[in-house]
């Protein structure tokens, strides 16, 4: 009783001093960056140093083979990582401000900093890790004072160390955490999902209490978890979306050690899922007290996290199934970089990304290859996008000289544990991945690494299956890599599936890695020729959707597969946009530097193939989409295929009124079960029209595609994150950070699209806002992103405007000199 009376009063004590709850402050503004610490310049983070350019082919000139791809003998790339200058030292420096009395627990956590972050404050080395695209958690509690601290980030690039552009810098988030010394360790908190039913869920919550500096520092006093075990108390309360509480629980006797568990019932549970993404709030509190004079518990921290009630499973009966139910997952790999924003993570930019995804009826992301940002999941769980989040392109054997098999015998298990324990509570994530086509996956050393990996994700999350996508069937079946998994994933080869199945244990498998086929918007070549080796001499591949690499295959190959097998649990296609670097198959040609495989383009434009996909996969709204474009004064009288990718089974074409033949979806041909084509249309300017059909032969719609005439003026698109459809209407937050895309299209009186303009464009913007970057989605274009001009290519371009901190309109106008047009937009910022 003394003991505990004694306890008492140290207990008051400190928790007068230190009675603020958990600050957690985003550190935006005011770094100071250099790249030689001679001249430094004032930025915001995220920030991505080399996203700028210039272009230059020197920048990480590779000489290599690239052995993924089956060369055997080392040649120049030049656009491997991009072509931007990311490699070499940089440093940011900020002041760190802590509010005078304060005595708790401070830390910094890092969403990422390309690349072996070292992070000193006040001079001394608080902390480093190693791999640039992982979260982590540097405590600073002692090493800082009240008032003002330096903070300085150091960071290193080294070359061959990417087979794509990586980013350059702090290019996601940096928060400074301030609790009481006696605090919930941020990623303990895990919520998950045990059990649904129609009427209830039952949830389970784990939590973990630091208190690290029990020895004390000058200016924290000392709080036992065991003085809240025996005085303290927590709860944890279920909030809806309207902020009513559903549930509630409140175990005593908080224990160090296997920490605190507890069980919450939800009745009648909004269940997540892609089509419905309910979110509910679990508030986490921890109490001391009760005070033995005012009777009253206080507060020492209180945490909050979104819940998505869902449970995912998959087995050999049902494949993969989300909530009880078996869906394919028709998902897109996708490569961290945002196009023309470089690394740097953008709000904004990451929703347009997943609803232009959403609208084709993509359901899953897998974020080739690494870890990826909260704010990405945020964005996932908000919108409805299920995740595979990965971790690692190598393990000890090396892609590249200076990649990631550096690090990986001393930093896998920390990397995975960072990777999970950080994003479990997200309900977008339904698989972990341990890995992308490991040299070693036809090992025993494989085997054992994998073993071992795949443990460590089920001991931090029992709910989720772990995959890997591997590119060699055999031999990763042969060496146990493949069948231990409880996923095998496998990238591209569907001819090997059906051999592959009878061997796998689990009885289905997952098409981890698919298509590879590459396009560029607009462009097309004449005659149509599907070919695995296509290249043409402006660097460019065809957009009729024929073209594909020697290990890959076009979409209709991989949907044979899904739509006929319930073992294929589903797909993710490379890749949902393009990315920088792996210019594939022009890894040799420069200016090639940036990829050809995305759905959309580097702007996020969609190219021919997103309708082609949309038209398979959005089971909501229907797809009719004709190409190519009807502009072609050169090819009068030529064959000129017409291809329809549309949800409805059958069409009719005209020409200017002459019907081109009805025809049908059929599987006689590889590439007509799932395309409608005519293949012999001869081309004269005029209306291109195609009418379609529903399987009982009633007419469903059409679509025309004109003939552009002259040059006309300029159509200015808005798309801000406020408006769902896109549009003005909704203007931007002033925060500083949202972003306006507007796509401009030279069009003629009609608003036809001039399909191989190419005018020099310029971009002015005043008022409350400024001028972010310009993408024109041509992969050797060498004009940078942040310089306000650009060429159109193929007619079109993105323009990206960001926000300013004040509210007012922005004004964006955009010049066509050579042609004197001028066209103007206005943006509300409020
Ligand atoms: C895969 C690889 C991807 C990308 C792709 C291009 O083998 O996993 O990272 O390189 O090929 O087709």
């Amino acid at each position: 009783m003394k003991k505990i009376l004694l306890t008492t009063t140290l207990l008051l004590a400190t928790i007068t001093i230190s009675q603020a709850q958990r600050q957690e402050i985003t550190l935006t503004d005011n770094w100071q960056f250099s790249k030689d610490r001679q001249t430094w310049q004032t930025v915001s983070v995220p920030h991505d140093w080399a996203i700028s350019g210039p272009f230059d082919k020197k920048w990480d000139l590779q000489t290599v083979a690239i052995e993924q791809n089956g060369e055997k003998e080392a040649t120049e790339k030049s656009g491997r990582s991009g072509a931007l200058p990311w490699i070499g030292d940089g440093v940011y420096k900020r002041n760190l401000s802590i509010p005078s009395g304060f005595n708790g627990h401070a830390e910094l956590v890092f969403d990422g900093a390309m690349s072996e972050p070292v992070i000193i404050i006040n001079g001394k080395e608080a902390g480093r890790w190693a791999y640039g695209y992982n979260t982590f958690r540097i405590d600073i509690t002692k090493l800082v004072k009240p008032g003002d601290n330096e903070l300085v980030v150091t960071l290193r690039n080294l070359e061959e160390s990417s087979r794509w552009y990586p980013g350059a810098g702090i290019y996601r988030p940096v928060t400074l955490v301030l609790t009481n010394q006696l605090h919930i360790d941020d990623w303990s908190l895990f919520v998950r999902t045990i059990s649904i039913s129609r009427d209830k869920a039952e949830l389970e919550v784990d939590m973990q209490l630091n208190n690290k500096d029990e020895a004390g520092t000058p200016f924290v006093r000392p709080v036992s978890v065991e003085s809240v075990a025996i005085l303290g108390s927590c709860s944890f309360s279920l909030l809806d979306a309207n902020g009513q509480e559903v549930a509630s629980v409140a175990p005593k006797n908080v224990r160090r050690g296997n920490g605190i568990r507890a069980k919450l019932t939800v009745k009648n549970p909004k269940l997540w899922s892609p089509e419905s993404p309910y979110l509910y709030k679990l508030v986490a509190k921890v109490m001391v007290g009760e005070d033995p004079i005012e009777k009253t518990s206080k507060i020492v921290d209180e945490k909050t996290v979104n819940v998505g009630i869902r449970t995912v499973r998959v087995s050999r009966e049902h494949g993969f199934q989300l909530n009880g139910v078996t869906r394919k997952i028709k998902g897109v790999c996708l490569h961290h970089d945002l196009g023309p924003l470089g690394a740097a993570v953008n709000k904004a930019a990451l929703i347009r990304q997943i609803k232009i995804l959403k609208d084709m009826g993509c359901d899953a992301i897998r974020t080739a290859h690494n870890m990826p940002s909260q704010m990405q999941m945020d964005v996932c769980d908000s919108l409805g996008m299920m995740v595979m989040a990965e971790s690692f392109d190598m393990w000890v054997y090396p892609k590249c000289k200076n990649g990631y098999a550096r690090f990986f015998n001393d930093w896998a298990d920390k990397d995975i544990t960072n990777l999970v324990k950080a994003n479990r509570n997200h309900p977008s994530i339904v698989m972990w991945s341990i890995g992308n086509e490991i040299p070693e996956q036809g090992s025993e050393d494989g085997r054992l690494i994998a073993t071992r990996l795949q443990g460590l994700c089920h001991a931090l999350d029992p709910t989720r299956p772990v995959t890997q996508g591997l590119d060699h069937a055999e031999a990763s079946i042969k060496s146990g890599v493949a069948t231990g998994m409880d996923v095998a994933g496998f990238n591209y080869r569907v001819h090997k599936y059906e051999k592959s199945i009878e061997q796998l244990p689990q009885g289905f498998l997952l098409g981890s890695e698919t298509a590879s086929t590459v396009s560029s918007r607009g462009v097309y070549y004449f005659p149509v020729t599907p070919t695995d080796h296509g290249v043409h001499p402006d660097g460019q591949c065809s957009s009729y959707d024929v073209e594909w690499c020697s290990w890959s295959n076009l979409p209709d190959d991989d949907w044979v597969w899904q739509d006929n097998q319930d073992w294929v649990i589903g797909e993710f296609v490379w890749t949902g946009f393009d990315y920088l670097g792996e210019p594939t198959p022009y890894d040799g040609y420069w200016p090639s530097r940036s990829s050809y495989f995305g759905i959309c383009d580097l702007a996020g434009l969609p190219k021919d193939r997103y309708f082609l996909y949309r038209s398979h996969w959005n089971k909501d709204a229907h797809t009719i989409h004709l190409l190519p474009h009807w502009t072609w004064p050169d090819r009068k009288g030529q064959v000129t295929p017409v291809y329809c990718y549309t949800d409805y089974p059958e069409a009719e074409l005209f020409v200017n009124g002459k019907s081109q033949g009805r025809i049908k979806k059929n599987s006689s041909e590889r590439l007509d079960r799932y395309r409608l084509r005519w293949n012999d249309v001869k081309y004269e300017p005029g209306e291109l029209k195609v009418v379609v059909y529903d399987e009982q032969g009633n007419r469903g719609g059409e679509q025309i595609v004109r003939t552009a005439g002259k040059p006309h003026h300029l159509q200015l698109d808005v798309w801000t994150s406020n408006s769902n459809q896109g549009g003005v209407g909704g203007g931007l937050h002033a925060d500083g950070e949202d972003l306006a895309f507007i796509t401009v299209s030279l069009v003629d009186n009609k608003g036809t699209l001039i399909p191989d303009a190419a005018d020099q464009l310029t971009f002015d913007v005043q008022g409350a806002g400024t001028f972010r970057a310009v993408c024109n989605g041509d992969a050797t274009s060498l004009e940078p992103f942040t310089n306000p001009t650009m060429k159109l290519f193929s007619g079109q371009l993105v323009v990206i405007v960001q926000a300013a901190k004040q509210e007012g309109n922005i004004t964006l106008t955009v010049t066509d000199r050579q042609r004197g047009m001028k066209q103007k937009v206005v943006i509300p910022v409020n």
